[in-house]
């Protein structure tokens, strides 16, 4: 069926939306029995507007994407710029100017020897990218037996098949069995609950026991975030890359450092392994890499990783159609420029200790268990006993994330994340051009609501 639409008549977005939008992530029996689809219309800054007028801070960055903030209508435009030169041709087997300046502009900001940039779309095309050079590099490295990869529990990494092995949350994984092979979860960095057997000094031997039980060669690559956003925003320990790097040289794995959030300032670097001074063989990238004016992804390899590519008639065969769109890319020179320009990072690192205190404040509140994060990427663990850490039961935290939290917190104009994929959290990654003024607004929102929240679930 078709429903016309008139240019001239008001649209009834409502309509439309609930007859024809297929929401990613919803329950959308919801809004066909009468629940209002949330509608955003624009952007300034920090701030959305909803169709009816409302105004929301946006301290989630859209979906941690928006690097930049909102309404920045010059960045858009070096993509209609780039439009009226090339509109588009492709990066199988040809290049244009745009893709070779981004490239070497990634390569030149990317760690190390991290210098070849395979461009796609967004973030799970990214890691389904990376997982597929691991394989290929150890088959053309004289290893076709390493094939497995070892990721963290409850991490999220995408939604293709492929990169569900790689995600470790049962629940998005269950509805889509039996995908490709090879997926092995270990310990993730958890450090209000550590994982029974580990402490904080040795977390990263739970990476090395993973790889001495599958086989050492049957082990492609070992893939992890800087800061593991499913389950709340886990730092990792003092020396914990050193170690899983270590690890990784030792059993010839790979090691690849997905900064789909991580990169591009949300931490206060260019880089997340930047930040926590590791060297990857490979990153997976996307979102803040055009602040999320254009889909765009990337995945970054080292000279390491690209010898083999380059040897006889060899060649990654993999691709996409729209990796390294020309609009995009100057998309993505556009919003790097602006990062360096206007000294976003800076103010990422001068005010990380501002919103870190701000969430600090809020532990008083009994059902605030632990507060965590780095830069602009913070979590707030909810709990129902702070003495013993005693988390919500399933239908608990139903109840508090989606029949208070998550709708009390929007209607009082703030947009977070409520998220329960781990024990029940509240995650913040505002733009990075936040400041003490936002974390204040946030905070006038979160206070009573959390007490509020705390009364209703009797927590203490
Ligand atoms: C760490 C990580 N990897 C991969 C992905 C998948 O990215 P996309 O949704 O762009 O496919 C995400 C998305 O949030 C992510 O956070």
């Amino acid at each position: 069926m078709s429903t016309e639409t008139s240019t001239t008549a008001a649209i009834d977005y409502q309509e439309l939306a609930k007859r024809h939008l297929w929401l990613h992530f919803s329950r959308m029996g919801a809004y066909d029995r009468g629940a209002e689809v949330p509608v955003i219309v624009k952007g300034d800054g920090c701030y959305v507007w909803d169709e009816h007028g409302n105004r929301y801070l946006d301290a989630l960055s859209a979906l941690f994407c928006v690097n930049i903030g909102h309404g920045r209508a010059d960045i858009a435009q070096a993509g209609a710029d780039q439009a009226k030169e090339l509109g588009f041709f492709t990066t199988w087997s040809y290049a244009h100017p745009r893709a070779i300046e981004l490239a070497a502009k990634v390569a030149s900001l990317a760690p190390g020897d991290l210098n070849r940039v395979f461009f796609t779309s967004g973030g799970g095309e990214s890691v389904e990218t990376a997982l597929k050079v691991a394989r290929q590099y150890h088959k053309l490295t004289g290893n076709p037996n390493k094939t497995k990869f070892i990721a963290r529990e409850v991490a999220y990494h995408g939604t293709t098949l492929g990169a569900l092995t790689a995600t470790g949350v049962t629940g998005l994984r269950q509805p889509f069995e039996p995908f490709t092979p090879g997926g092995c979860h270990v310990a993730n960095t958890n450090l209000y609950r550590l994982a029974p057997g580990y402490g904080v000094e040795n977390l990263a031997e739970a990476v090395a026991h993973r790889i001495e039980f599958e086989g050492p060669e049957t082990v492609a690559a070992v893939i992890m975030e800087p800061v593991q956003n499913a389950g709340g925003c886990f730092v990792p320990p003092d020396g914990y890359w050193q170690r899983v790097r270590e690890i990784c040289d030792q059993y010839d794995v790979l090691l690849i450092s997905d900064e789909v959030i991580c990169s591009w300032g949300r931490l206060g670097t260019w880089f997340g392994a930047q930040r926590f001074d590791y060297q990857p063989d490979i990153i997976t990238t996307a979102k803040g890499l055009t602040s999320s004016y254009a889909p765009m992804g990337a995945m970054i390899a080292s000279d390491r990783v690209m010898e083999p590519f380059l040897q006889d008639s060899n060649s990654f065969v993999h691709g996409f159609t729209f990796g390294g769109h020309p609009m995009a890319a100057a998309v993505a020179l556009a919003n790097i420029a602006a990062f360096e320009d206007e000294g976003i990072f800076e103010n990422v690192r001068e005010n990380e200790p501002h919103l870190r205190g701000m969430l600090e404040s809020l532990r008083d509140i009994p059902i605030v268990g632990d507060v965590r994060g780095a830069g602009y990427f913070h979590a707030i663990e909810l709990v129902k006993d702070r003495d013993t850490k005693e988390s919500f039961g399933h239908e608990e935290a139903e109840t508090l994330l989606r029949g208070y939290l998550s709708g009390e917190l929007f209607r009082r104009g703030l947009i977070c994340r409520a998220d329960d994929r781990g024990d029940p959290v509240i995650q913040f990654a505002p733009p990075l051009i936040a400041g003490p003024e936002q974390f204040e607004e946030i905070e006038a929102v979160l206070r009573p609501v959390l007490e509020e929240a705390s009364r209703r679930m009797g927590s203490h």
